[in-house]
């Protein structure tokens, strides 16, 4: 299996060894070279999303006995939300542990067996945390978790569960994120972050399988954006796709940051090739809140390449569309996630046709929650159900 790593912002070259993932020449994570155009086909048999599309990923073989069901998530229509029936969600939040995370590290933990490491790990903010723990569990892998202070209780327990050794580390993310590249080299661990190459070829079957479901490939497709590997691991896919002659046209990628956190779209907006760090700011949207992200200018020159876009939205937004998603829709998601459906509401007038959502994350695990003090009601015992009933309906 040849194991190379191209940067796609300079053209550098170079093999793959877990935790030297970034370009000498730009700093840039490394991707695989395209595999599509030499590839075996998509395979009818084998249940996994893994097996099913095995001959398109660096791996030499596909176990499996290692996956938890990941992939092969529901499209749906979004009627409610947009009577003009163009507007869908890619669920991501139904993996197994409920964010799209899951498509990475069931890739992770496969090659992580193939090259001989025993260990993996990662830096993260809660989804990936957890996923890469069940994964590693499922493997049989030590997992070693460096996770953001603050973390909220739920993402923690859903990966405590798992017994990892987990650290929940002070100070500044970004150089968290570094440092842990040096550790996994001393240690032998295999530290699988946001944007290693491997993940982003998990990533990339969410593209192939969208456009299976919908039997093209579609118009717009808005993504959550933090360190940008889920962006760049979906643009992978289409621009292989498109490369192959499977689809027509790379969709328009819509990558959607927190207003409060937008360093990658505050650059596209002032015609930056290159972002700069910000100071960390005030959001409720901890998961897309990277002031310093490891591959925004690989993001900018994806976007610069294929007519991508870039856009933030606010905090209300992003709360008042969890709701929308919610009430309307049935579909409970983390505010992060919403941002997809904020961004769609702005921009909707200007990108008319076939637009997918990519819904990241369910609702339960994120650090902000919505109130619901104003939606139960309580009643002391059932002999009073009546009476409660009663006021109701004759309200109406
Ligand atoms: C729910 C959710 N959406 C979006 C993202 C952003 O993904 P990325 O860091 O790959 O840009 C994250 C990252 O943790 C997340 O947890
Ligand atoms: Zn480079």
């Amino acid at each position: 299996m040849d194991d190379r790593l191209k940067c796609l912002v300079c053209g550098l070259e170079f093999s793959f060894v877990p935790n030297q993932i970034f370009c000498h020449g730009c700093g840039q994570p490394g991707l695989f070279q395209s595999s599509v155009v030499n590839n075996a086909g998509i395979k009818s048999t084998g249940t996994t999303a893994l097996e099913r599309f095995a001959s398109f990923l660096p791996l030499g073989q596909v176990r499996p006995e290692l996956s938890l069901g990941e992939g092969q998530t529901p499209l749906l229509a979004l009627n409610k939300l947009d009577s003009s029936g163009c507007l869908l969600a890619k669920l991501e939040s139904s993996n197994p542990t409920l964010s799209f995370k899951d498509r990475g590290s069931a890739l992770v933990v496969q090659k992580a067996l193939e090259l001989g490491w025993s260990a993996v790990g990662t830096v993260s903010t809660g989804n990936m945390a957890s996923s890469t723990a069940a994964y590693a569990a499922r493997a049989g892998l030590k997992c070693i978790l460096l996770v953001k202070k603050g973390t909220s209780a739920a993402a923690l327990l859903s990966s405590a569960i798992f017994h990892p050794l987990i650290l929940e580390v002070g100070g500044d993310y970004g150089q968290l994120f570094r440092e842990s590249y040096g550790l996994g080299q001393e240690f032998g661990i295999y530290f699988a972050n946001s944007v290693d190459p491997v993940r982003l070829e998990g990533y990339k079957l969410t593209a192939f399988e969208l456009c299976l479901q919908l039997g093209r490939a579609p118009d717009y497709v808005y993504v959550p954006v933090s360190s940008g590997g889920h962006f760049v691991g979906l643009y992978k896919g289409f621009i292989e796709l498109g490369q192959a002659g499977y689809i027509e046209k790379v969709p328009v990628m819509v990558g959607v940051q927190a207003a409060g956190c937008a360093p990658i779209a505050s650059a596209f907006e002032a015609g930056q090739n290159s972002v700069s760090q910000i100071q960390p700011s005030e959001t409720i949207a901890h998961s897309i809140a990277n002031p310093d992200p490891p591959a925004g200018n690989l993001v900018l020159k994806m976007v610069n390449d294929y007519d991508g876009f870039l856009t933030s939205v606010t905090d209300e937004d992003m709360l008042l569309a969890q709701k929308q998603l919610a009430r309307d829709e049935g579909l409970f998601v983390q505010p992060e996630s919403a941002s997809a459906l904020a961004a769609y509401f702005k921009l909707r007038h200007r990108f008319v046709g076939t637009s997918v959502l990519v819904l990241t994350g369910q609702g339960l695990k994120a650090s902000h929650q919505p109130g619901i003090d104003n939606l139960t009601y309580q009643v002391s015992g059932v002999g009073e159900l009546k009476e409660f009933f009663r006021s109701v309906y004759s309200q109406k």
